[in-house]
């Protein structure tokens, strides 16, 4: 699988995925105050409202990330745990969590509980890198950021899938190699609906050579999800 898959929707199609976004961000807001059960990979997740439902653009990293046993894994941007939870699942002896929203943090603690990893669970509230100590070092870091560079409202939901000016993404790479151990690894998410090239751009920038390892198409309009996993040059 190589980068030069990444297939690219007419602008036609751009705009039905936009309108799916909108309608994502809706029911994000939507959800019942007491929360949501969410059905993913044979697995119910938890989520309290506003936070982002586990939904299939995570799943080409679920499903092809590599965790070794014992390996430390820092989660960025988890909003329910979902992908922190397939690497304490998968045999990480520690899974730090991180999210700007303090619901998503909330949520992640409760399906950590619920899936009975929370011995090797630590959650805490961060704006990307904030709440990271400077000498906290990962094997590996993921990262399932908002996709889009496009105007927000400054609300949790909206910023589950925006980032304006892609300062989110920007901040990821600016910090991560100081957290990665020498020959630690990211496994990072994009879509073709998102800002997948300007990503790439931003890892190759700071010094990371970048392959796909897991697409996956969804529904009509060409949308397709990607894994990268990102090393060191
Ligand atoms: C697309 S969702 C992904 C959630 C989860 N990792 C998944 O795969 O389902 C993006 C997440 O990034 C979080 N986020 C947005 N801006 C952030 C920031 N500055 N720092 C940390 N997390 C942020 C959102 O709250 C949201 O939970």
């Amino acid at each position: 699988m190589d980068n030069s898959e990444i297939k690219e929707p007419t602008i036609s199609e751009q705009k039905a995925i936009s309108k799916l976004r909108e309608q994502i961000i809706d029911r994000l807001k939507n959800t019942a105050e007491s929360g949501t059960e969410i059905d993913y990979l044979g697995k119910k997740f938890f989520v309290k409202r506003g936070v982002f439902w586990p939904r299939p653009d995570s799943m080409p990293l679920v499903e092809n990330f590599v965790i070794k046993p014992g390996e430390n894994v820092l989660d960025v941007c988890t909003g329910s745990g979902v992908i922190a939870v397939f690497a304490a699942l998968n045999g990480a002896g520690k899974v730090v969590a991180v999210d700007i929203n303090p619901d998503a943090v909330e949520t992640a603690k409760i399906n950590a509980k619920r899936f009975k990893v929370e011995d090797v669970f630590d959650v805490r509230v961060s704006d990307v890198f904030s709440a990271i100590k400077e000498n906290e070092y990962f094997d590996v870091v993921t990262c399932n950021p908002p996709f889009t560079d496009e105007p927000s409202d400054d609300d949790m939901a909206s910023r589950t899938l925006r980032d304006p000016g892609l300062r989110v993404a920007k901040d990821f790479f600016k910090n991560v190699g100081a957290h990665l151990k020498k020959e630690g690894r990211i496994y990072i998410s994009q879509a073709n609906s998102g800002n997948v090239h300007d990503m790439l751009k931003l890892a190759d920038e700071a010094g990371f050579i970048s392959k796909m390892i897991g697409k996956k198409e969804v529904g009509e309009n060409s949308l397709e999800f990607y894994a990268f996993e990102l090393r060191k040059k």
